[in-house]
């Protein structure tokens, strides 16, 4: 196997290769677009993706019309995440019609599975390039390849070496950044497509993050989140295994990061040392994701989540007795297989008994190859959206409380940009992640300024900031 040196070297040569020979040979348009579906583990592959672009001479373009390169970076989480772009891939095909020098790459999660990929293949003749996942840094060959041959250029290969680390990213902020801590999944949801689309759980070396992070924070990054699809179970597929909470501390000592956030993790795993962290760490922000997906033991059960309600209200309570003031928001499914009224009833309880600050919804969607997916006893659609609404009608009221026991506080805010409803406010996130409103000035953006809380709303604060 080779070592990382001669990948690294045979990475440049690749993106020489390609100014040289595609740059001067080929008469190629220079301008390029990156779409990004699905979650932060996407978006971040697509900053790397558009680092890339750059370093090979591309520009990057705002509109699709504009654009002589388009990267879709695809989502297989559920099936609507998969027709949107099979939309997409659609509509280029005139686009391609008008500018005949447009390429178009496929890329992300949909490809790794041979259903979607295939369907690709055969029905979008447009496509030009296809790779994986982890095969991001082989774009510059592929598109030698592709221009060489005139044929579709494909690698879904999954290599041992995660050689994307090595590539920059083009991060959407200079102020926050994410990271990634580790790839894959081993739980293997019932429901879940994640663990086929990204392979098994590989850690990365806590050297490199440091490493990673503390070139951000030399760089003015103030905010890091670090990603992993189970953050609790990091460290341990390595050759000296470490937990996520000591990562954690070794990151807190990194000067110049004000702020530590994390996606995701799984209430199977979370340790009472990361429970402390909460408590013991300054830099770590009061918020926790705890995805529960179901209030029913007899659901999770059969989705392999490995706890019961009970464990995970146990977890809660504990967590909340360490640290009062921590923020928790949840992922919810409705309509599992075989979900009963009385099921969808055990999560309408566990909400309203956590009192979540905010969560995420979802309808359960059939992915093909999971267990789940095969079962007889899928829930009819009427059904479905009839929980759906309800279940919202039950969350929406507790957010706006949780939000409202912030009026009359102070809080860190770090400012993101305008907010997009009304450009003469400043709009930014708590420690808790509440979305905060507020009038300011361009200056401030991407400082961490202090906001008193006027009003709230269901998804979001309004305040004054404090000069
Ligand atoms: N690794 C994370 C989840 C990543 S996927 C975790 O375990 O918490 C994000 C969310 O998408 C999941 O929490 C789940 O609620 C939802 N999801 C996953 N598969 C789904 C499916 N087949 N249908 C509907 N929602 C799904
Ligand atoms: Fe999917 Fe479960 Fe892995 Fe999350 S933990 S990515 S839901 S299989
Ligand atoms: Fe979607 Fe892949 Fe993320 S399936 S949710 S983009 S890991």
């Amino acid at each position: 196997m080779k070592d990382n040196i001669d990948l690294l070297n045979d990475f440049n040569k690749n993106i020489n290769e390609y100014i040289t020979d595609v740059m001067e040979n080929y008469s190629i348009g220079k301008n390029a677009k990156v779409i990004t579906h699905g979650c932060q583990m996407n978006e971040h592959d697509s900053e790397k993706i558009e680092w890339l672009l750059e370093k090979m001479g591309y520009t990057l373009v705002e509109d699709i019309e504009d654009s002589d390169f388009v990267v879709l970076n695809t989502c297989s989480i559920r099936h609507s995440a998969e027709d949107k772009v099979y939309g997409q891939l659609g509509n280029l095909k005139p686009l391609k019609k008008r500018n005949p020098k447009l390429k178009v790459a496929v890329c992300g999660c949909m490809m790794q599975r041979n259903e979607s990929r295939e369907y690709v293949i055969d029905n979008f003749k447009n496509v030009d390039i296809i790779f994986g996942t982890n095969n991001i840094w082989k774009l510059p060959e592929l598109i030698v390849r592709n221009y060489s041959t005139k044929e579709l250029a494909i690698d879904i290969e999954e290599t041992q070496e995660k050689f994307d680390d090595y590539l920059g990213a083009n991060r959407l902020y200079s102020y926050k950044s994410y990271v990634n801590i580790m790839y894959g999944c081993n739980n293997f949801c019932t429901y879940c497509i994640v663990p086929f689309t990204r392979g098994r759980e590989d850690s990365r070396n806590p050297e490199d993050i440091l490493l990673e992070i503390k070139n951000l924070a030399k760089n003015g990054t103030k905010e890091i989140t670090l990603l992993g699809q189970n953050v609790n179970s990091y460290g341990k597929t390595l050759n000296h295994p470490i937990s996520f909470s000591d990562l954690l501390y070794k990151i807190n000592d990194i000067d110049g990061i004000e702020r530590i956030r994390f996606m995701t993790s799984h209430p199977k795993d979370i340790s009472d040392e990361l429970m402390y962290a909460f408590k013991d760490l300054d830099k770590l922000c009061n918020f926790l994701h705890l995805p529960i997906q179901s209030g029913s033991s007899r659901i999770l059960n059969l989705m392999n989540r490995k706890y019961t309600k009970e464990d995970y209200l146990e977890k809660i309570y504990k967590i909340r007795n360490i640290n009062p003031n921590i923020a928790i928001s949840t992922d919810l499914m409705i309509g599992f297989p075989s979900e009963s009224e009385e099921d969808f009833l055990e999560t309408i309880d566990l909400v309203k008994k956590v009192e979540y600050d905010t969560a995420f919804t979802f309808i359960y969607s059939i992915r093909e190859g999971t267990i789940a997916g095969r079962s007889k006893e899928q829930v009819p659609d009427k059904v479905k959206h009839e929980r759906f609404e309800k279940l919202l009608d039950v969350l929406y009221p507790i957010q706006l409380k949780k939000n409202s026991e912030f009026i009359g506080k102070k809080c860190k805010v770090l400012v993101d940009d305008f907010s997009k409803n009304n450009k003469d406010y400043l709009s930014g996130r708590t420690e808790e992640f509440k979305l905060v409103n507020f009038k300011g000035t361009k200056e401030q953006i991407g400082n961490i300024v202090d906001v008193n809380i006027t009003s709230a709303n269901t998804f979001s604060l309004k305040g004054e900031i404090i000069e």
